[in-house]
């Protein structure tokens, strides 16, 4: 199993190193130093190494040199754990606006799960007819090894209720992949003995909240069913945990509870992921979404969190009041100008169709329209090979044509590819739906515009604290 992957893109490259789940950018010369290094520890001439490193030192490579340091990289040992993977085309053949390669796939293997809570939004509880067999999932894995995928995360549906499971996560693991999951940890007494040992790198666990409000949402006893399960998890020092919690504007006040888990765990991160409106959630959420006024409760509480927790890393794409400026806390994707879907990351579903966004229409290949189906499908690995279909910029358009997909506001926004991705182009095409039918006269016109744009929320807030000057006035800071 390689520990490292050098990975070709159009410009420069990617370095991953597979313990810590990071992707270290390469510019063009970076690249070619590793692809250098590489060669000649091939061939253990330590004279030539040393002579590349130096002319490297001279180039401003010193980052990257300290990271080969690191790693244990300046000594030829360790470099036969390194694979390379150049482009296997032409570089003006790549894609033109995405990566090489999918750097994440996330990975649906099933709609079954052992639980089927109130807002998930694929609708998950019973398996779909026709879901891939072991052998297609296992065809996947051997794809995204040939294409230099860094990591896979297998969810769902309950990824681990799947026959195989075990087998399915050896085999990733075999072939160099770095294996996450997403996973609500209610497992049977069984599943706890060997989970923690298959071989999964990255748990990443649903808390979504205090006992009644995790129990409300995802049944009753599975709060303490999750604990249980932490419990055994954090006592193996080689697994890295992230708790996923579902942000709503009546759960800000449980977001500490949360946090509170995650410190006592020794939990290193918690994902703060805004309720979005589809599956289980679409005739229900619209009242739970942010309006101004919750969503500056929300900033504010998660600032206040941040000092009360140093240890835990709060992640939340929602904060353009966060001192730290960046679009990504993520050691994988880098979310330049956008989020990761169809850019840096894709989505394979249980029937094989390989898509960017879970929130798209995408999910419901059944109940897609034709038009919804050529916008959001961008092919089927039980025909095409995921290869070609990544490869194919004209079948990412919404994902990868910016210009045409983003709301134009974002272009004019201070705050874009600073501290926000910018809007979501699954909302702004539902937003363009609906106006369109309105045209049409077959709906009526409702207020419907991204509930996450945080700009919008704050002037929104603010616009409500100039109204009422004897409440705090304008102090918004
Ligand atoms: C669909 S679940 C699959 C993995 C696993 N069964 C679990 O619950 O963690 C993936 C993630 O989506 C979150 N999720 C479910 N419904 C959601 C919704 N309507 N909006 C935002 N996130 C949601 C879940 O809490 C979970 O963290
Ligand atoms: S959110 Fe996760 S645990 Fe809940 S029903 Fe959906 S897939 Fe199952
Ligand atoms: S307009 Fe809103 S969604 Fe777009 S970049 Fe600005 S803050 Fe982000």
């Amino acid at each position: 199993m390689s520990q490292y992957v050098i990975r070709q893109e159009r410009e420069g490259g990617f370095f991953f190193i597979r313990d810590e789940g990071r992707a270290v950018e390469l510019d063009d010369a970076g690249y070619q130093l590793l692809v250098d290094l590489h060669r000649v520890n091939g061939r253990r001439d330590d004279g030539l190494r040393r002579r590349l490193e130096h002319e490297a030192a001279a180039c401003g490579q010193e980052r990257l040199l300290g990271i080969l340091r690191q790693q244990g990289l300046n000594q030829p040992a360790g470099w036969s754990d390194v694979r390379h993977v150049p482009s296997d085309v032409p570089l003006h053949e790549l894609p033109e606006r995405a990566a090489a390669a999918p750097k994440r796939i996330y990975f649906e293997i099933t709609r079954g799960c052992n639980l089927s809570c109130r807002l998930c939004f694929n609708n998950s509880h019973n398996r779909l007819r026709g879901e891939l067999t072991f052998d297609e999932l296992v065809d996947v894995n051997r794809q995204a090894q040939a294409l230099g995928v860094f990591e896979i995360r297998y969810t769902g549906g309950e990824c681990t209720t799947v026959p195989g499971f075990a087998a399915l996560v050896k085999d990733a693991r075999a072939r160099g992949l770095y294996v996450s999951i997403g996973t609500n940890a209610v497992y049977s007494d069984e599943q706890l003995e060997w989970l923690p040992y298959c071989g999964v790198d990255w748990f990443i666990i649903s808390l979504d909240g205090d006992q009644a409000a995790h129990d409300q949402m995802r049944g009753h006893g599975t709060f303490d069913r999750v604990l249980q399960s932490l419990a055994v998890l954090a006592s193996n020092r080689t697994i890295r945990i992230r708790l996923n919690m579902t942000v709503t504007r009546y759960n800000v006040s449980k977001i500490e509870a949360v946090a509170k888990v995650a410190a006592d765990f020794g939990v290193g991160s918690l994902n703060l992921i805004p309720l979005r409106p589809y599956g289980r959630a679409a005739r229900s959420a619209l009242p739970l979404l942010f309006d101004g006024s919750g969503y500056y409760t929300y900033v504010k509480e998660v600032r206040r969190l941040r000092l009360l927790f140093p240890d835990v890393e709060f992640i939340t794409a929602m904060d353009i009041e966060d001192l730290v400026a960046n679009t990504s806390r993520d050691r994988l994707v880098q979310k330049k100008e956008t989020c990761a879907a169809g850019m840096e990351a894709c989505v394979i579903g249980p029937l094989g169709h390989v898509f960017g966004c879970s929130y798209s229409p995408a999910s419901f290949p059944a109940q897609a329209s034709s038009e919804e189906k050529s916008l959001f499908i961008a092919g089927d690995i039980r025909t095409e090979l995921l290869r070609s279909i990544w490869r194919d910029d004209t079948r990412w358009g919404v994902f990868r044509d910016l210009k045409t997909s983003k709301n134009e506001k974002c272009m004019r926004c201070g705050h874009y590819k600073v501290r926000c991705t910018g809007s979501c182009q699954i909302m702004s095409y539902y937003e363009k739906q609906q106006a369109r039918e309105v045209a049409d006269g077959v709906a009526e016109l409702k207020h419907f515009h991204d509930p996450y744009c945080p700009k919008e929320a704050f002037e929104t807030q603010r616009a409500a604290l100039v109204q009422v000057p004897s409440c705090g006035g304008l102090g918004i800071s």
